[in-house]
């Protein structure tokens, strides 16, 4: 198996992020040309993590996504379905908790986070709307989701050049830099079907999600959804 498809299914997406894991985080710098450095510190400022809060990180991978929280004094629980990329996590920040859970049935109690956060896992799940209102779930009451993820760019000539892009220079640079190229079609299909920023909007407004605003980077190459749990629930 080298990789996933459009089908999603858990054991091939564990399968095939196990073979990328060595290299992961230098493919990121190669194909974002550093622009991802810029969108996890958007991140990270709209997740607002603080010191004694507990912090989800869900689709942490290599914990890349999960190292500024932990540096800013929360308690941060680093998740991911893939063992290989959870090994390489381990033994680069042994100081953090990694966890090996996949986020549509994850092994925490309700309302145990001030703060959820994914980045760029949510787009490889299949049942993504159960994943959102699992997240849900396991945020207490007034706490916050922040999800990055890639998106639809608002500029619609734009387009077609973004999609010449994904399709024909990400493969050449994954043939040359990654331990498994063909993951990066998949990654590139990924990317082309994900649903637009308002419609992630609605599913998350689904899934119980309040006060859901997201933040266009890069021109919607990449987009930041955040929501709330509401505090109280009324018995109206
Ligand atoms: C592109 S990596 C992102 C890693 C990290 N968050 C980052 O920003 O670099 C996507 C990760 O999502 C994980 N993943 C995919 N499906 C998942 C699921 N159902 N539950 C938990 N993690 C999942 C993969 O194993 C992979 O490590």
């Amino acid at each position: 198996m080298n990789r996933a498809d459009l089908n999603k299914k858990t054991s091939d997406i564990a399968s095939m992020f196990d073979q990328v894991a060595e290299r992961y985080d230098l493919m990121n710098g190669l194909m974002s040309g550093g622009q991802h450095l810029r969108w996890r510190r958007h991140t990270v400022k709209a997740v607002e993590a603080s010191a004694g809060q507990r912090i989800l990180d869900i689709a942490a991978g290599t914990g890349t996504s999960s190292v500024p929280f932990a540096d800013a004094g929360a308690d941060v629980v680093a998740a991911d379905l893939s063992e290989g990329m959870l090994a390489v996590g381990r033994r680069r920040r042994p100081d953090i908790t990694f966890v090996q859970a996949d986020v549509t049935n994850l092994p925490f109690e309700d309302n145990e986070f001030d703060a959820v956060t994914m980045s760029y896992g949510l787009r490889n799940v299949a049942d993504y709307p159960k994943a959102l209102r699992e997240l849900y779930r396991v945020t207490k009451p007034g706490g916050r989701i922040v999800v990055l993820e890639f998106s639809t760019p608002t500029i619609k000539a734009f387009r077609p050049l973004y999609k010449n892009y994904i399709l024909k220079a990400i493969p050449p640079v994954a043939r040359a830099a990654s331990s498994n190229p063909e993951s990066y079609e998949y990654l590139a299909e990924s990317i082309m079907t994900w649903p637009s920023q308002d419609q992630l909007a609605q599913s998350f407004s689904e899934a119980g999600w309040q006060d859901i605003q997201y933040r266009n980077l890069t021109g919607g190459i990449v987009a930041i959804h955040r929501g709330f749990k509401p505090s109280a629930l009324s018995n109206y």
